[in-house]
């Protein structure tokens, strides 16, 4: 409509009114909700503003040595102060939705406590503004930054933190009830726990081993349960979900033998997250493999962590091959070799057919009602062409062949609702801080001026047309 022609967009040669929506093979259903994701500390910057209070990933960015060229998110896409112009543009791209999330630290800088208004003014004008432009906003509540106070305290080793996350989600959640319909509790529990206390390639960076590891981890599913209850109490009618990397099991090759092994797969990989969310119980093969290193629970416990929830929502990048094996499991993983393509991440190896079997092995392991791609998007070296366009082909072609893997599923019958593009804007990605840009909207990190890339012209087409060309 008009509000796609009135946005001005940087460059000429890539610039044009987007064609109009169509009907045929590629379609999505009518309504399908397309839309972009970012975090918090990602892209806010303004990090000691509005009584924001410290947090892990401000501690851990400022210690010597642990983010690539000592980068932080003091600054990152200065969204905190842009996020007028940059909701305009998202309007611009047609956008039917974003997901962001809200910086625990803004609301509670203690993590628990007094309330502080200016973060909830901050969260509740940038969600008007949303609506304002048409846009449906999709909050997360926890998308990594944890309150250093809470840190102090153990963080997610401490039991009390789950208890600290769900009056926190409870409190914010009735705050912004007025504006904020979806909510996804927690962001990639497997990716803060794994790599902030196994790795430490993340904040709060610790090596914990196994057993504290799978306990911390039962904490952060009980966290989001939790959390899922106090929601349900301050704010009736949100939908709920959570945004979760579960392991993308993909058959070797699509042979029965292989698909039944990807699904045992699929339940295994994420029995400690996803897994017990949705089914209220750690598997056996899970308890067995981890033996006295278990995580300690009780019944009360698994009835919190698998609370109904009312959409699942799974961050999709790279395939975790299995074969079947005739083995007490009946499957092996099988990793990439090392010719395996990638993106300018190492970690991101190329497989669109991951977009097809995430969400076809979630929902024959597990039935979700609903789900959403909450995350899928990738890194490019995204050089400006003396022109001023960025032609990110590469971008372009990881973008087309993962929809149109999504597109298989949808078409199959994947109750798959909605589709969130990571990432809207080049932003500070965690320990490789502005290396890695995963934007589909170029931002030159001096002068924080925004170029739509080729991807990007790519995407408001497909919104356009409602449908892959
Ligand atoms: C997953 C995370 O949720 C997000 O914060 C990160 O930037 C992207 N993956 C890309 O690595």
């Amino acid at each position: 409509g008009a509000s796609v022609a009135s946005v001005p967009l940087a460059g000429n040669a890539l610039a044009q009114a987007p064609t109009p929506h169509t009907s045929g093979p590629r379609s999505f259903p009518a309504g399908f909700l397309w839309g972009s994701a970012t975090a918090s500390y990602q892209v806010e910057g303004a990090a000691t503003e509005g009584g924001r209070g410290p947090t892990i990933w401000d501690t851990f960015s400022h210690t010597p040595g642990k983010t690539h060229n000592g980068d932080t998110g003091d600054v990152a896409d200065d969204f905190y102060h842009r996020y007028p112009e940059d909701v305009k543009f998202m309007r611009g791209l047609g956008l039917k939705t974003c997901r962001f999330s809200i910086a625990w630290s803004r609301i509670f800088p203690n993590g628990t406590g007094a309330p502080n208004q200016a973060g909830i003014d901050f969260y509740r004008r940038l969600t008007e503004t949303l609506l304002a432009n048409g846009i449906e906003p999709y909050a997360t509540l926890f998308h990594w930054d944890l309150p250093q106070a809470l840190q102090d305290k153990g963080g997610w080793e401490n039991r009390d933190t789950a208890k600290a996350f769900a009056d926190y989600a409870g409190f914010i959640a009735g705050r912004l009830s007025g504006t904020v319909r979806n909510i996804m509790t927690t962001n990639e529990i497997r990716s803060f726990t794994e790599i902030g206390y196994g790795s430490g390639r993340h904040a709060p960076g610790l090596q914990v081993g196994r057993k504290r590891l799978a306990q911390l981890t039962h904490h952060a599913v009980l966290a989001h349960g939790l959390a899922v209850r106090a929601i349900r109490a301050s704010a009736p009618r949100a939908k709920l979900g959570l945004a979760e990397n579960s392991s993308a099991t993909v058959p070797v090759i699509e042979a029965p033998e292989h698909i039944a092994a990807a699904r045992i797969a699929m339940r295994e990989e994420n029995a400690q997250y996803l897994g017990v969310i949705l089914s209220g119980k750690y598997t056996d093969h899970y308890l067995r493999k981890l033996g006295a290193d278990a995580p300690q629970f009780t019944a009360e416990d698994l009835a919190a962590i698998s609370s109904p929830i009312d959409f699942v929502g799974v961050n999709v990048y790279t395939p975790d091959y299995v074969r079947a094996a005739d083995n007490e499991i009946g499957y092996v993983s099988v990793p990439p070799p090392a010719s395996f393509p990638h993106m300018l991440s190492p970690w991101l190896t190329v497989g669109p057919e991951a977009l097809y079997w995430a969400p076809r092995l979630i929902h024959e392991n597990w039935h979700p009602k609903e789900q959403f791609i909450t995350e899928n998007g990738c890194s490019s070296t995204d050089q400006m062409a003396p022109d001023g366009e960025i032609y990110d082909t590469d971008r372009v072609m990881y973008l087309r062949n993962y929809i149109a893997n999504m597109h298989r599923a949808v078409t199959e019958g994947i109750p798959i609702k909605g589709y969130f593009l990571w990432s809207l804007l080049d932003n500070y990605e965690w320990a490789d801080g502005y290396d890695k840009r995963f934007g589909i909207t170029y931002v030159d990190f001096k002068t924080q001026k925004r170029t739509l890339k080729l991807s990007g012209h790519l995407y408001k087409e497909i919104i356009a047309r409602n449908s892959l060309m």
